[in-house]
């Protein structure tokens, strides 16, 4: 039984911290979690103290933060820290963390921990490019998610040393909150149903120029595609976000595409989503473009009037994603902001774009956009209507995956 099962309070956490650079990014991460209330035992490895120290772990954890399992052994560490453990979060987890864990090898208090932890297990991998491509990483990596544990799919960035790819450790604010929503999911937390899967999601606004420095753009901040993408991420799933200028940081394990205009994020989508199991569709893209494009800036000029922006129409990508299916049974969702007749505009999109699901909110001055929180409707092309009570947009990223899982068909990847 763990602590919560048992009635007190403050959510138990092991961060383990094996041997990477990167540990010393762990120490942001320890201090958000035991700053939000959790209580935190540090396990590093013995190879990680040469990044940082026992004494640095145990000042900013309160808590012991030996490596070995030969201390304090009348309270018998190996075996306790995992079973009494809400969630384990292994951060960095190197390449030859990873082979222990999917060995079950136990040499250390870190590997004995992950041994007898029940609850759910975060790894947060950090390496070269090299290491983390390499077959046998890949395959244990496979091998720990098929057990239930959510190993975050390394950033993309300047790694140790001049080199730039992927290894990069995720940034420890994202780690930090797909720990806390592991932790409120509760027993839900372990749920890997997109494990295997690849889903493709669009968030922010395109930018349609006028001139070098105009554009036609719209007030979408990225935030509903953003938790779209971190719900995905936690679910198990490879997560491409096809990002429309947002201000928001990458989240942990995603793969972040920027694009600019719907043009671009039409190329960018078609490109990523042909081996894709769903596709959601939450960026607010222009149905518009200015006709003409002008190299220079635009000049007043005293006396004349200016020139009226000729309008032509975007590709409808929604539209297209939804006739075209680029891989066979693939789930198609779009998002509808309407300001009137909310639920007959939105039957008649679901109709019109031919997409399974459409989310569709009322979006106004100071409704939907920007703001943290959103209320929906999800209609879906078999008639079914799923009211989303006002609330974060995370519940409503949840909603909408809980939506996609039983109509995803076929085999996974
Ligand atoms: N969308 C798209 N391509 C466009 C315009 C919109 O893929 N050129 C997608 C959006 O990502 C969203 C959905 O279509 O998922 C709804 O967009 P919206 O602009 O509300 O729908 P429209 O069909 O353009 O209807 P209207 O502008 O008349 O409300």
């Amino acid at each position: 039984m763990n602590k919560q099962q048992q009635g007190q309070d403050r959510p138990r956490v092991v961060l383990g911290v094996s041997g990477g650079i990167a540990a010393y990014k762990a120490c942001e991460l320890l201090r958000r979690l035991t700053e939000s209330g959790h209580d935190v035992r540090v396990v590093p490895t013995a190879a990680s103290l040469h990044f940082i120290g026992e004494a640095t772990w145990a000042a900013l954890s309160g808590n012991p933060a030996g490596t070995e399992v030969w201390e304090s052994v009348h309270e018998v560490p190996h075996v306790r820290i995992g079973q009494t453990a809400d969630l384990v979060v292994v951060a960095p987890a190197t390449a030859d963390l990873l082979a222990k864990a999917a060995h079950g090898l136990a040499d250390d208090l870190l590997t004995n921990t992950l041994l007898t932890a029940r609850c759910p297990v975060i790894f947060a991998p950090a390496m070269h490019t090299e290491m983390w491509e390499h077959a046998a990483t890949q395959e244990n990596v496979a091998t720990l998610r098929r057990r239930g544990a959510i190993v975050i799919e390394p950033a993309v960035g300047r790694l140790t040393g001049a080199d730039t790819g992927k290894g990069r450790f995720p940034d420890p604010v994202e780690i930090f909150d797909l720990c806390r929503r592991v932790l409120a999911r509760g027993d839900r937390a372990v749920t890997q149903d997109l494990a295997g899967r690849h889903v493709v999601v669009t968030a922010g606004g395109t930018r349609e120029p006028l001139d070098p420095v105009r554009y036609l753009g719209n007030r979408s901040s990225g935030r509903q595609g953003y938790a779209l993408a971190r719900a995905a991420a936690a679910r198990g799933a490879r997560v491409t976000l096809v990002a429309g200028n947002t201000e928001l940081p990458d989240p942990a394990g995603v793969d972040v595409l920027p694009v600019g205009t719907a043009r671009q994020l039409r190329e960018a989508v078609l490109k990523v989503a042909a081996d894709a199991d769903a596709v959601v569709m939450a960026a607010a893209v222009a149905d518009f473009r200015p006709a003409v494009y002008t190299t220079g800036k635009i000049k007043k000029i005293d006396g004349v009037e200016p020139e009226p922006i000729t309008l032509v129409r975007n590709p409808d990508i929604l539209a297209e994603l939804s006739a075209d299916r680029l891989r066979p049974g693939q789930v198609v969702v779009g998002f509808a902001a309407e300001t009137d007749d909310v639920l007959a505009n939105g039957r008649a999109k679901l109709a019109r774009k031919g997409c399974d699901l459409l989310v569709v909110n009322e979006v106004g001055e100071d409704k939907a956009f920007g703001s943290a929180e959103n209320e929906a409707v999800v209609l879906a092309a078999d008639g079914t209507e799923t009211p989303v009570p006002y609330g974060p947009k995370e519940a409503l990223a949840e909603t909408v995956w809980d939506l996609v899982v039983p109509r995803l068909a076929g085999p996974r990847g």
